[in-house]
């Protein structure tokens, strides 16, 4: 457990990170006439964070630039921090007292963010986890800019973060779909969140068949769970709905995945519901007042005797045919069935996330979203911003007329597959057709699950999306 708060003072045995921009004043700080001398010279020779070792306490510099857009400055914040975060746990620190000096107006959360995100770590099936396990255990903000509600509300968006960490990492052997909806429903109790989860006799009487040819494979049921933040003061009538997809291990099925090792991290193919958990999770943990409703369809996708095989023909819930010509595009199986159920709530805005195609991560890498939209109004424009100021970006592709060729069927009314060209936007082309709402599809593919380390974001299970859906839902 990571905790934040804010504090009005340090005393004469805490660590400090005093945060600064350049030729700002330090003379107020506890720093002897050779240490300041030190600093600046540092500073002139251009380095960012200066380390005083005072003996009783350890006294860090960082200096953050200024003069750029402000969700970069923020980046830059919450990257600095990372560095600063790995120097602590090596010096065996476990608290630090963050000090405002004339930072960039946000940066000091930003700074902080990076810190708290840059504690996760994934010990669970280690041995000796408490050797492992970082020292940094706690930081106190001292800042004019930073308030009680700022440090709370960053605590809980981190928790989620981890949450949805915590569940990407998970490899199958612990989380199977029925596992994934008892997490959800214990993190929906801590947070006040209703949850209800569908068993495979229920999935199977609302006719959810792409779901149910998916599970085919599996020794294990399907599960679809449904998950509600309504509280009094909503402000939206009609509900936000998130999808998340929920493949919890993705082999391929029997269309095998085909490219060496990238079996190795499917556990991490529910990822799309992952984010959208942490998001729940945020928002009723921070009280936004907004009728949000997330749905997580889950199975794994195995191949089996009963597996489901290229050739089939699907019904899916909404009563359309689908011809199925590769069992590894599985999730917008699962996703189609989701987004047709959401018609039941006459929703005012559906958003799906899921690691839907390798296509989305080819195009864009790690560094981005693949978003795409049916949309009148300027949602796309707000989602884009959240995803700028929390560094989570989206790229829009189109979803253009002539892309429903791609996906036309001899036997079916559309086809699970597109062709080699337009990966991503042909599987988002699938999804639309069971979508009757402003729509937004968001392909995680690439920024899901990381194999090294990037700065605070870690390794592993990223909870890409949570801080993304968080900001948007904030904002809303
Ligand atoms: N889960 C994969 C997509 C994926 C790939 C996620 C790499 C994360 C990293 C998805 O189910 C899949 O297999 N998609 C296929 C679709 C294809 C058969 C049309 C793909 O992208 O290759
Ligand atoms: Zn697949
Ligand atoms: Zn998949």
């Amino acid at each position: 457990m990571f905790t934040l708060k804010k504090t009005d003072a340090y005393s004469a045995s805490e660590n400090l990170v005093i945060i600064t921009k350049k030729d700002a004043d330090l003379s107020s700080f506890p720093f002897t006439a050779n240490e300041l001398d030190y600093i600046n010279k540092s500073f002139a020779e251009k380095q960012k964070l200066v380390q005083i070792n005072q003996y009783s306490r350890q006294i860090f510099v960082q200096l953050l630039d200024t003069g750029k857009d402000h969700y970069l400055l923020k980046e830059d914040a919450r990257q600095a921090a990372n560095k600063l975060s790995e120097l602590a746990n090596k010096l065996k620190l476990a608290h630090l007292v963050l000090v405002d000096n004339l930072a960039c107006d946000e940066c000091m959360l930003a700074y902080a963010e990076g810190i708290a995100l840059s504690s996760y770590q994934f010990l669970k099936y280690f041995k000796d986890k408490d050797d492992q396990a970082n020292s940094l255990k706690e930081i106190s903000i001292l800042s004019k800019k930073v308030s009680d509600a700022d440090c709370t509300e960053l605590q809980n968006v981190s928790n989620a973060v981890f949450a949805s960490r915590d569940l990407i990492n998970e490899p199958l052997s612990y989380l199977t779909a029925v596992q994934l909806s008892k997490e959800i429903k214990g993190l929906g109790e801590i947070a006040g969140l209703h949850v209800e989860v569908f068993d495979k006799r229920k999935i199977e009487a609302l006719k959810m068949g792409g779901l149910l040819a998916v599970n085919k494979g599996s020794i294990d049921p399907p599960t679809f769970t449904v998950i509600e933040w309504k509280p009094e003061n909503a402000k939206n009538e009609k509900p936000v709905i998130l999808v998340g997809k929920g493949v919890v291990y993705d082999s391929g099925g029997l269309s095998l995945k085909p490219t060496k090792d990238s079996m190795d991290y499917m556990k991490s193919d529910m990822s799309g519901a992952a984010g959208v958990i942490g998001a729940m999770y945020a928002t009723a943990m921070n009280k936004l007042p907004i009728h949000v409703i997330a749905l997580i369809p889950a199975t794994d996708n195995r191949p089996d005797g009963n597996a489901y095989v290229p050739g089939d023909v699907v019904n899916m819930h909404n009563g359309m045919t689908v011809e199925v010509l590769n069992t590894d595009a599985e999730g917008r199986m699962l996703l189609a069935d989701a987004l047709s159920y959401a018609q039941k709530y006459d929703p005012e805005l559906v958003i799906d996330m899921a690691t839907l195609t390798g296509a989305a991560a080819v195009a864009v890498g790690k560094e981005a979203i693949v978003g795409m939209g049916k949309l009148d109004s300027d949602i796309f424009t707000q989602l884009k911003t959240a995803g700028e100021e929390v560094y989570e970006r989206i790229v829009e592709f189109p979803l253009w007329d002539e892309y429903d060729e791609y996906i036309k069927s001899t036997i079916a009314d559309v086809k699970n597959i597109g062709g080699r060209d337009a990966g991503a936007i042909t599987a988002g082309k699938f999804l639309q057709r069971f979508t009757n709402y402003p729509w937004v599809h968001l392909d995680i593919a690439g920024s899901a699950f990381l194999h090294a380390s990037s700065s605070y974001r870690g390794k592993g299970g990223i909870g890409v999306g949570v801080r993304l859906l968080h900001n948007f839902l904030k904002n809303y």
